[in-house]
């Protein structure tokens, strides 16, 4: 009697545990709401624009301040044709023109990985971080392949930060000089964009 009592005794705890977790659970449900839905003017986005950027992109690899430095590569590596393998970690200036010397409106930061085993193609995994006027802070992301062989390379570009919030858009990148010594290569980007 005395144990039947007992076991009563725990279930009734534990049923009002229980309810305490339920009860809980709808008063959270209450308060917290996971999603709503939004009106686009009130939330500052009021007409979608397109936007094009010219810039130069410097990738450094030779000298004592390489831009861009190899940060692993498989045991085969050395034995493919395309350099399979291949990770390359990059910091690489962006300039309004050519020269090296001439204006800087940010940096390429981010990754390039050789992908293909059957020619030089390129993962390529990075942001544009612009530090020139209004763009300043603001960010872009690219995720694509780059074929650094092929005259003109398109790459999505996937989003973006700041200014360029809900971007979406590609870009074309073309080399503008390689250094087939040193390695060190300028590309020419044309970058089109949609963001608000
Ligand atoms: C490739 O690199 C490995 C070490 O990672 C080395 O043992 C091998 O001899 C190299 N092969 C060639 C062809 O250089
Ligand atoms: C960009 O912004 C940073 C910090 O917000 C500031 O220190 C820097 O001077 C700005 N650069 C330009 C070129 O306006």
């Amino acid at each position: 009697m005395a144990k039947t009592l007992q076991t009563l005794g725990s279930n009734y705890t534990i049923l009002i545990a229980i309810s305490f977790f339920f009860l809980s659970t709808l008063v959270t449900s209450e308060t917290h709401r996971f999603s709503r839905p939004l009106s686009l003017s009130k939330h500052g986005l009021k007409k979608e624009k397109l936007s094009h950027l010219h810039f130069y992109f410097h990738d450094i690899v030779s000298g004592r301040t390489p831009t861009a430095v190899k940060v692993a590569e498989a045991p085969t590596t050395n034995t493919s044709m395309t350099g399979f393998g291949t990770v390359v970690m990059m910091d690489d200036p962006l300039t309004i023109g050519p020269k090296s010397s001439s204006k800087l409106v940010g940096k390429a930061q981010g990754i390039y990985a050789v992908a293909s085993q059957s020619e030089v193609g390129f993962l390529m995994a990075l942001n544009f971080v612009f530090v020139e006027g209004k763009y300043n802070g603001s960010t872009l992301s690219v995720l694509g392949r780059n074929a650094v062989f092929s005259a003109v390379r398109e790459m999505p570009i996937v989003g973006g930060s700041g200014l360029f919030r809900f971007a979406r858009g590609y870009a074309h990148a073309s080399t503008h000089q390689f250094n087939i010594k040193t390695g060190d290569a300028v590309v020419e980007y044309n970058v089109y964009v949609f963001h608000y």
